[in-house]
């Protein structure tokens, strides 16, 4: 690791590897997130692919601490030369009162960054038991406005009380939000089975969502190889239950792919298990869906499978846009460990296994090492 500020491009891969930020965070942020950087250094090592140049950056409870400020100003200053960072969980619940109102520290670095992607990938593992044991889907999150009052202003927030007994919130949709989502939904989908579904609700928020719903269409034009379907919200999350099989990529406006996400990550195993990324055109962010878990960090238990299938996915990211092309092997060596790990029977005791976190760390590692 070096904190050492390197010269020229960040993007290059010449003298000290492609740059990438590691942002342990709080409670088991500090076991998985390093455990994480050791084994894409084994399979990148292993693989002869470009070496990465990890820059450890101050977030969570210690950067309050140290700075008095989850996220200091050098860490974003840091974060905006970088093309791609992995982010640990953090404990905000458990911040001082004075800073819980505030958007919270991944938010904030979402909203600072114009993340606008959330991509949620929702893939059943075998050996672990799922209510969905085929799905396979991925749920595009509009990342930036929508229903979510606390992040879709530019100043201030969109919830507010005029009485203290009346309380108002303020949905955004507009066109661009809308069809940068729908793009990469419809590009994800063309790598993948060639569905979207769109999510909405048009039968009771007509414009809002509509406009949602009419740039999904407009954008979809533009993919002729793709086929769409539209779903209310509602009557879609009846539909993941009974055959979540036959989804393969939904786009949702933010407050609709929050829940939807959640709900598809548990129906295709566990929630604690996972990935996303959240992308703009030029930066993506590994960050697990799950929290902190500050009820088992420091005891050897944690599963970091989440956050090593979110480190897979920005390693593929990377490599579909200007990064180095032989990420996406690194980040399918990464995957296909992972798996062959957890088909194999070790597993963390959050899906019913025996392994220790660094049991589990120690066999991804030598699947990756091995190649299979
Ligand atoms: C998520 C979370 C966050 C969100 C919370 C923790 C602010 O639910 O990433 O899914 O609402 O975006
Ligand atoms: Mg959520």
């Amino acid at each position: 690791m070096t904190n050492e500020r390197r010269s020229g491009s960040v993007s290059g891969t010449s003298r000290g590897g492609h740059p990438i930020g590691v942002l342990d965070g709080d409670g088991i942020g500090k076991e998985i997130v390093p455990g994480a950087v050791r084994i894409v250094d084994a399979a990148v090592e292993s693989m002869s692919a470009p070496r990465i140049d990890w820059q450890r950056l101050p977030f969570g409870r210690d950067a309050l601490d140290d700075y008095g400020d989850a996220v200091p100003a050098h860490t974003m200053a840091a974060l905006a030369e970088l093309d791609a960072w992995v982010l640990g969980p953090h404990d905000s619940a458990s911040y001082p009162e004075e800073l819980r109102g505030r958007l919270t520290p991944g938010g904030r670095i979402r909203k600072e960054f114009d993340l606008y992607a959330n991509i949620r990938p929702a893939k059943a593992l075998q050996g672990v038991k799922a209510v969905s044991p085929t799905m396979d889907l991925v749920v595009v999150r509009e990342n930036t406005e929508g229903f979510y009052a606390d992040r879709n202003m530019f100043v201030g927030s969109g919830e507010f009380m005029p009485t203290p007994d009346v309380a108002l919130a303020v949905g955004v949709f507009t066109r661009r939000a809308c069809e940068r989502i729908a793009e990469q939904a419809f590009r994800i989908a063309e790598s993948r089975r060639r569905h979207v579904t769109v999510v909405h609700k048009t039968n009771v928020l007509r414009l809002t969502t509509g406009l949602f719903k009419d740039v999904c269409t407009e954008v979809g034009e533009r993919h002729p190889s793709v086929s769409v379907a539209y779903e209310h919200i509602d009557a879609v999350t009846a539909k993941l239950v009974r055959s979540g099989e036959d989804f393969d990529v939904l786009v949702a406006e933010n407050m609709f792919g929050d829940i939807l996400s959640d709900l598809t990550g548990e129906l295709s195993g566990s929630l604690g298990m996972a990935p996303s990324i959240n992308a703009s055109d030029s930066k993506v962010m590994a960050q697990a869906a799950h929290g902190a878990a500050p009820d088992i960090a420091g005891h050897n238990r944690a599963n970091p499978t989440a956050v090593l299938l979110s480190v897979a996915a920005m390693l593929e990211h990377l490599a579909a846009g200007d990064g180095p092309s032989e990420f996406a092997h690194v980040g399918g060596r990464i995957r296909s460990a992972v798996d062959t790990t957890i088909a194999s029977g070790v597993g963390t005791a959050d899906i019913g296994g025996l392994a220790s976190t660094s049991e589990f760390l120690e066999t991804v590692t030598a699947h990756v090492v091995r190649g299979a």
